[in-house]
């Protein structure tokens, strides 16, 4: 018998750190739960390009927070607030136009988002 738990499909995965190195105010909760709001049909279980989101007790990182993370773009996004966390949702996960001025890191070799040109 295979009791695997079944995936509905999905696109993206975002990772919010809510260590309190990085996050010395505690912002980053408030953020997670914010994101679903923002992320709307982004985010509905049904949407098979859906984005995924969760938190971490650390990423490694442990300053310059909150702190975001976009896989599998391997996008590291600092000093994330309400008015970047829409953004980052606008541009970034809707229109495939990453926030240049907050990535601090890109993973090397991950797959970038596809700018389609209007
Ligand atoms: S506490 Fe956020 S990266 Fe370590």
């Amino acid at each position: 018998m295979n009791d695997a738990p079944e995936m509905a499909p999905y696109a993206r995965h975002v990772m919010i750190c809510t260590g309190a190195y990085c996050d010395p105010l505690r912002q980053a909760d408030r953020l997670y739960h914010r994101l679903s709001h923002y992320l709307g049909e982004l985010g509905a279980y049904d949407n098979p390009v859906r984005v995924k989101r969760g938190t971490t007790p650390c990423l490694g990182v442990c300053y310059g927070g909150p702190l975001l993370v976009v896989y599998p773009d391997g996008i590291w996004y600092h000093s994330v607030d309400d008015a970047l966390l829409r953004r980052i949702v606008e541009e970034h996960l809707g229109n495939n136009r990453p926030v240049e001025e907050y990535i601090f890191h890109r993973l090397d070799g991950a797959p970038q988002p596809e700018v389609i040109e209007t």
